[in-house]
């Protein structure tokens, strides 16, 4: 275990051998790489001035015989930082921990190995980074995100703990620093990219050093069938061979029992105990709703909802994203785009931009955002309709990871239904592959077109019930049924004789042109006025038609084949046909409905406490800007010093002394004797 307390306060750290760790930080060339950083970063302050007689033992004494950080003075007990809960508090700040963030590390710390299953956001990191601080050695993560590593290395170290990672993106010689460090055991934790463990030199290095633990990140990425496969994480079974005596705990957010089976057996890891959380963000307000003109529904949320927010805009395809940065970014929306077809160092840039700055848009492939763990992301929007459930789930999950409430919305329609039946159709893989494709997809259309609570279905996805949330847009505004049993044999029957009498098959556009009677150039040309079924839906506008098409496409009452997503009945249209089955439909929202409901479902009633009252904001907005310039003089994200959370909180209750800071949950030690004293500046300013 490490002293990171001893480290953080004392004094005499600056005759130690140097050590390069950052560029960023060659020019303090005069201490070991980590206790500049902390001397930088945490400037020495007495410990008994902070926090009274709450925290005293090891702390001061490690500072008063001047052991200096890093290196344990020997003896020093453990217990003094009470434990894991002593360290969540002491490290990171928080009160209590979530659903079964205890019960990991204490079965980590005991030697255990385990499967942790939590949504996005959830929390996993902690599950390894505490018992990696309570345990002997370094904790070793394993995690595909190399872009992100040196924000989560950043993140640590701002909390006072000793992190480094090794990825391609070193040079050498900061590589040998950080090697030297790990083998001085000067680090509580490793971050490793996966390939780095493919070769022996690694793997020697491994052996050199003491490990606590092995993490493994985002394990489903063993997966094959899953949407993130690496064949790096498939070396990674050996680890075991390698270190039986270490233990292992492997997360990720990805929660199907047989994405779980997979990954516990290709990690070897059957015999691990599986911890598998509740998977409700109960913060997030799940919305969907047709798509009409899918770009101006999109502005409309931001304005309305979202004025200045930091979101993210899925979209299926990179020309999609281009276009829709560009048109946010015309409407006075700063918008970056993020797709694979972006050189890597344009990618780069725009999420550390994202990352960094206030308020920006990024408009995304599903190639951003894992592991992003920027906590104020306000809305996740898609445009397009997801692949699956757990794909949709994982993104919207990036939202309001503070637990502050945040909007998950998506817009999907008629043509994204034909779109992506027509791709599992054309695409490559084998049968049961394009079953397991359809399977995923009608999980998806159920949960767009269900009357019931949007999260009762999500989380009965993921073998979890629930009542109703009270926040979704269809707990909200509950959503009407009809009877659509004559709609749709209406439809279907149009379908059939075209089939049937003409042999034709046509798209939804045509199919409803016919109902509703028009005449258009294709209409006469094609002769269509003189079938039975011309005319016989006029009752229905063409957006309500279009939704009978989309929902039957759900139900599996009609289908789209071929190229052009034409449609065709199914086996099971006959019983609709011959009246033994009743088809029930949602209503379809008419615009100004759909507005009313918007602004019954705009943020104020969501979470009145998370309003602040006029001296509050602008207490709140000096304290924004004052961690705007910290975190520009640091380089590193303005969540990195505090969350959005943290800031409201001491807004809303500005602490008069440094212990009642302390009391404030996002504060830990290392952040109150770094900013403590700059807080109560800021606030005394605003008062004045
Ligand atoms: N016990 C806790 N109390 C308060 N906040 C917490 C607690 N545990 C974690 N958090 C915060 O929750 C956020 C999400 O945590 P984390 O990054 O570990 O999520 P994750 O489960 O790894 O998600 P992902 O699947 O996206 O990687 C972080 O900002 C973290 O600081
Ligand atoms: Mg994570
Ligand atoms: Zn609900």
């Amino acid at each position: 275990m490490t002293d990171i307390f001893a480290t953080v306060t004392a004094p005499s750290v600056a005759s130690r051998p140097v050590r390069r760790r950052r560029l960023a930080l060659r020019h303090h060339a005069t201490s070991p790489a980590w206790a500049r950083t902390f001397r930088d970063r945490f400037p020495f302050r007495p410990r008994a001035s902070v926090t009274g007689a709450t925290y005293t033992g090891a702390v001061t004494s490690a500072a008063i015989d001047g052991a200096g950080p890093g290196r344990r003075p020997p003896g020093t007990p453990r217990e003094n930082l009470g434990g894991a809960a002593g360290i969540l508090r002491r490290v990171f700040g928080y009160d209590s921990f979530r659903g079964p963030q205890l019960e990991i590390i204490e079965h980590l710390v005991g030697g255990g190995d385990a499967l942790v299953l939590m949504p996005t956001g959830g929390g996993k990191s902690l599950c390894y980074q505490i018992p990696a601080l309570i345990r002997p050695g370094t904790g070793v993560v394993v995690s595909p995100l190399i872009a992100l590593m040196q924000d989560q290395v950043d993140a640590l170290l701002a909390l006072g703990v000793r992190a480094g990672f090794l990825n391609s993106t070193q040079l050498p010689d900061q590589r040998r620093a950080m090697e030297a460090e790990f083998l001085a055991g000067e680090l509580d934790l490793l971050y490793l990219a996966p390939e780095r463990l493919r070769s022996e030199s690694t793997l020697r290095l491994l052996d050199r050093g003491r490990i606590g633990l092995f993490a493994i990140d985002e394990a489903h990425c063993v997966s094959q069938w899953g949407h993130d496969f690496r064949p790096d994480y498939l070396a990674l079974s050996a680890l075991h061979e390698r270190w039986p005596s270490v233990p292992r705990i492997a997360l990720t957010a990805t929660a199907t029992r047989a994405t779980r089976a997979e990954i516990a057996s290709r990690l070897n890891l059957e015999s691990a105990r599986h911890f598998v959380a509740s998977f409700d963000r109960p913060n997030i307000r799940y919305r969907i709703e047709p798509k009409a003109e899918p770009l101006r529904q999109l502005l409309t949320l931001l304005r309305a909802e979202h004025p200045g927010d930091a979101g993210i805009v899925y979209c299926l395809s990179r020309a999609s994203v281009e276009k829709t940065a560009d048109f946010l970014t015309r409407n006075g929306i700063t918008a970056l785009p993020y797709h694979a077809g972006l050189a890597a160092r344009t990618r780069t840039a725009n999420q550390s931009r994202f990352l960094r700055q206030d308020g920006l848009v990024m408009v995304a492939t599903i190639a951003f955002g894992m592991g992003i763990d920027k906590p104020d992301v306000r809305f996740v929007a898609h445009l397009d309709l997801p692949k699956s459930v757990e794909g949709y789930y994982q993104e919207t999950g990036r939202a309001g990871r503070d637990g502050l409430p945040a909007t998950a919305w998506l817009g999907y329609g008629l043509a994204d239904v034909v779109l992506q039946r027509r791709l599992i159709d054309s695409s490559e893989g084998d049968l049961a592959h394009r079953r397991r494709q359809s399977a995923h997809l009608d999980a998806m259309l159920a949960l767009c077109e269900t009357v019931q609570c949007r999260r009762a279905q999500l989380l009965g996805y993921f073998g979890e019930s629930a009542e109703p949330c009270g926040n979704c847009d269809t707990c909200l505004s509950p959503a009407q049924t009809w009877d659509g049993t004559i709609a749709a044999q209406k439809l279907l029957s149009a379908v059939l004789r075209l089939h049937r009498e003409r042999g034709q098959r046509y798209g939804a556009g045509q199919v409803v042109d016919i109902l509703l009677g028009r005449k258009t150039p294709k209409v006469i040309e094609n002769d269509h006025a003189s079938l039975t079924v011309f005319g016989i839906g006029e009752e229905l506008r063409e957006s309500e038609w279009r939704g009978v098409v989309r929902q039957l496409l759900a139900q599996g009452l009609l289908a789209v084949v071929g190229d052009y997503g034409t449609l065709a009945l199914t086996k099971a249209s006959g019983s609709v046909l011959s009246g033994q089955r009743q088809v029930l439909l949602r209503r379809e929202p008419e615009p100004a409905a759909r507005a009313r409901a918007r602004a019954r479902a705009s943020r104020p009633d969501m979470d009145p406490a998370a309003e602040l009252a006029p001296a509050a904001a602008a207490r709140f907005e000096r304290l924004r800007a004052w961690r705007a310039a910290a975190a520009r003089e640091q380089g590193v994200p303005a969540y990195v010093i505090f969350h959005d959370a943290t800031l409201r909180q001491i807004a809303a209750q500005p602490p008069a002394t440094l212990a009642e800071l302390a009391g404030i949950s996002g504060v830990g030690d290392a952040k109150l004797a770094r900013y403590g004293e700059q807080i109560l500046d800021v606030l005394a300013e605003a008062e004045s």
